[in-house]
């Protein structure tokens, strides 16, 4: 069947038998190294999504690939009803990597959100003392954190939300970068926690304040309420440090890993606090099949290892800061694009048009023409994520090739 497969039918397929819970760009691709994708008909394009930023450390790392092929044919899952000779050795490696006490795995950075909100529950009842069923949890506008029923419920988006009440409830929506309105929202007693997004990558690259993080750590922990960092897509090197808050020396009281923690070769997923929280949670409170299983662990470990042996977060430091210098030449030049914002390697741009105009699509139609692959986040911002492996030279051709795009517009 692959040999006859074109990208035309491949679309067909997916059309007719998938539900319609996407908007591809019309890509079909069917390989990838490093930061390089290739279609079906062998076109080669710059990823500039790297899958959301789950594929940090390239496609198909070859480190990575190893330790899932060989750990595939070993043993591939145990549940967690038994002991694993691999999930130990790496628990102990990732909580001194990022500096915890513990680690609970999980799949999808989803699941790593809702393990981190039920810790933050349990430690609230247990530790704080608020009364049974009054603990609620900060949130911000123009959150991501997923697309499960709380989630969403967390959520102010009306495409994530729309339809699918009755919602959870517990949680107080602030404007994210507001100090103000979180002091204030701090002032009652019965607030477990604060989730933030140190950068928000979803609604649109939105970096907020320097000062913020630190600020907002300070300010929850005067009211002991957990520091809850959702860091599930700037985490691993992304923006330039190991964690974004390391940006600012924040050290969350609850921090929540997934994409490339596993380099985009397996669904990994992660939440690390150190012992006085994460020993509220007892046997059979909670738990998923697959979460921690040998493959996982030993994906992950490799993935952690690129990190460091490959100094991806020094090099997102330094091909980020060219990236925006470039893109604000652009921004200079050219009326189609109002600025860029960003850090390290995870930047955007925002066009010059409504947000409900198709601008910012047909741009990214128009630069996969040109072999550079990338999407609108919302409406009219256009988000760039490489794999950070990506070398000056590749970035430089792909920079060249996002100009000439952006240029055919004017
Ligand atoms: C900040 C953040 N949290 C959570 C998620 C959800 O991760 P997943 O799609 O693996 O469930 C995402 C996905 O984009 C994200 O950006």
């Amino acid at each position: 069947m692959r040999e006859e497969m074109t990208s035309k039918l491949a679309m067909e397929l997916e059309d007719k038998y998938g539900a319609h819970n996407y908007h591809p760009l019309p890509v079909v691709l069917s390989k990838g190294k490093g930061a390089l994708v290739w279609d079906v008909e062998g076109k080669e394009y710059f990823d500039f999504l790297s899958a959301y930023s789950a594929v940090n450390q390239g496609h198909c790392h070859p480190k990575i690939i190893n330790a899932l092929t060989e750990q595939a044919q070993t043993l591939t899952l145990t549940s967690r009803a038994f002991f694993s000779d691999v999930l130990g050795v790496y628990e102990k490696f990732v909580t001194e990597y990022f500096g915890y006490d513990k680690i609970l795995p999980m799949n999808t950075g989803a699941e790593g959100d809702e393990t981190a909100l039920k810790l933050c529950r349990k430690w609230a009842y247990l530790k704080k003392g608020i009364p049974e069923n009054q603990a609620k949890i900060i949130v911000c506008e123009n959150n991501f954190h997923g697309r499960t029923i709380t989630i969403v419920s967390m959520s102010t988006d009306p495409d994530s939300r729309k339809d699918f009440g009755p919602f959870t409830p517990g949680f107080v929506t602030i404007p994210y970068n507001d100090l103000d309105a979180l002091e204030k929202e701090l002032e009652d007693p019965n607030v477990a926690g604060f989730l933030v997004e140190p950068i928000q990558g979803e609604a649109g690259v939105f970096v907020p304040d320097e000062g913020y993080l630190s600020k907002a750590y300070a300010l929850c922990k005067a009211k002991n309420v957990l520091f809850i960092a959702d860091e599930v897509q700037t985490g691993i090197a992304r923006t330039g440090k190991l964690l974004a808050c390391d940006h600012e020396d924040v050290k969350p009281d609850i921090l929540i890993l997934g994409k490339a923690l596993s380099g985009g070769v397996y669904p990994v997923s992660a939440v690390l606090a150190n012992d006085e929280i994460m020993m509220v949670i007892k046997p059979g409170e909670h738990g998923s099949t697959f979460g921690g299983n040998p493959l996982a662990a030993r994906v992950a470990t490799a993935a952690l290892e690129v990190i460091k042996e490959e100094n991806l977060a020094e090099k997102a430091e330094k091909l980020g800061k060219i990236f925006r210098e470039e893109m604000t030449k652009l921004a200079n030049e050219s009326n189609m694009v109002s600025f860029v914002r960003g850090k390290g390697l995870l930047n955007a741009i925002i066009v010059n048009d409504t947000p409900d105009s198709k601008t910012a699509w047909n741009i990214c139609v128009k630069m996969a023409e040109n072999g550079v692959l990338a999407k609108p986040t919302h409406g009219n911002i256009i988000r760039f994520a490489p794999p950070l492996v990506i070398s000056e030279e590749q970035l430089r051709e792909a920079i060249s090739r996002i100009r000439k795009s952006i240029l055919s517009f004017e």
